[in-house]
């Protein structure tokens, strides 16, 4: 593809940094900034009118820009969808882990190019919608040939690359979960494991329990993988003390938490990944966010795309969901869903916009970040920088140049 071209990008009205040391708050938030990219990097950040020469030019017009969205929980590889499982759920039916093995069934079925062909159009709704890292999981094959293929046409999408093992028991193990795992153990996990980065379990009543879990992840890191839980979604369950317990890089879902799992998580190393569209769609009850700020977790905002409980990749969607429902501020949901999102992947070099950083990044149309959550629903992100590359352009009219910002 060549070296992208060096790039500045001024006129911006409103430029997230989360850097603190560039500029106010913990967004760090500069005001008539430019930035430029250079070889697929921020190679400069500082005030528009002293923004050095560039091969091309673009004026945002005081318009916003923002770290392209960290996407950090996502489970792209599957076939099929269930809109009637959805619609049945609006009418009272409660979720259940179950409803995993109509999926499990349709992805079996697939072949490998209808399994990449959904995977790169989620890529690409995601990266429209300003996600320009996406964690893609596995977890509707169930059998070591099925994950490994899973592993391998995600591989050809994104770096972070998740093994999620023990999703659910397959039909095939109904009412034998611990063969199953010892299966996972002893085949799926040893050929799997040089396709992935991570490994991740559903630590869930109807899933897996939590010594289950545990065998699972531990042979996982035998293996050189990173534990990441799917945890506390239905039921103030173990999942989070055993995602602490073995220092995983992440614990998703945390809806259902007790005092104890909130000091557990303040304590340990552990980012808490939150995933309202899941609450959202599912009716569940949305985290507590509050307590886990003012506790001093680290809090990640994921889409959670799956066709079960979550059949979005939109984080702006999510964002405004975290604000309005669950009491972040729009400061903390953004620097949630970029820098937050990049802590769940224990990555510095997403999710911020400062020299050496990926040149990851979205232009809105809007003078601020707060309208994220402010127009909410409203397709507000018109470019899309990935690596450096603009990877995505809206060609309707932008917000009249010159808008005074706040
Ligand atoms: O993150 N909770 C487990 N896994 C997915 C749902 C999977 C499904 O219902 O197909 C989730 O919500
Ligand atoms: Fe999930």
């Amino acid at each position: 593809m060549g070296q992208p071209p060096v790039t500045a990008v001024t006129g911006i009205g409103t430029l997230v940094t989360n850097d603190p040391e560039l500029g106010e708050g913990t967004l760090g938030i500069r005001r008539d900034a430019a930035v430029v990219f250079a070889e697929g990097r921020v190679a400069w950040v500082g005030d528009s009118r002293e923004a050095p020469a560039a091969d091309h030019a673009i004026d945002l017009g005081g318009r916003a820009l923002l770290p392209g969205f960290v996407e950090s929980h996502s489970h792209p590889v599957f076939a099929g969808e269930r809109a009637e499982e959805f619609a049945a759920r609006m009418t009272g039916i409660p979720y259940s882990a179950g409803g995993i093995r109509t999926t499990i069934a349709a992805t079996r079925a697939a072949t490998d190019e209808q399994l990449a062909a959904n995977v790169r159009r989620l890529r690409e709704e995601a990266l429209r919608a300003g996600s320009t890292t996406m964690e893609c999981k596995t977890g509707y094959g169930q059998t070591t040939p099925d994950e490994l293929r899973g592993l391998l046409i995600a591989s050809g999408f994104s770096d972070e690359v998740t093994l999620l093992a023990a999703h659910v028991p397959p039909p095939e193990y109904a009412g034998r979960a611990d063969e199953y795992v010892t299966m996972v153990i002893e085949r799926m996990i040893p050929e799997c494991a040089p396709h992935a980065r991570w490994i991740d379990v559903f630590c869930e009543r109807g899933a897996f329990d939590e010594d289950q879990s545990r065998a699972v992840l531990k042979a996982g890191i035998a293996h050189g993988l990173t534990p990441r839980v799917h945890g506390n979604q239905l039921t103030a369950g173990p999942g989070v003390r055993l995602a602490v317990e073995l220092g995983a890089a992440s614990v998703d879902h945390v809806t259902h938490t007790t005092p104890a799992d909130i000091d557990a998580l303040a304590n340990g190393s552990t980012v808490a990944t939150l995933l309202p569209g899941a609450d959202f769609c599912t009716r569940n009850p949305y985290p507590n966010a509050r307590a886990l700020l003012d506790a001093g977790v680290t809090v990640a905002l994921g889409a959670d795309c799956n066709p079960g409980t979550c059949y979005t990749t939109n984080l702006p969607f999510c964002i405004a969901l975290a604000v309005r429902e669950m009491r972040m501020t729009p400061d903390e949901a953004v620097w949630s869903a970029t820098a937050g999102g990049a802590a769940a992947l224990r990555r510095n070099d997403i999710g911020r916009l400062t020299p050496g950083s990926r040149a990851d990044a979205f232009a809105l149309d809007a003078p601020s970040y707060l309208h994220l959550a402010y127009r909410p629903g409203v397709p507000l992100i018109r470019e899309v920088w990935q690596d450096g590359r603009l990877a995505v352009t809206d060609t309707t009219p932008a917000m009249p140049v010159g808008t005074v910002h706040s």
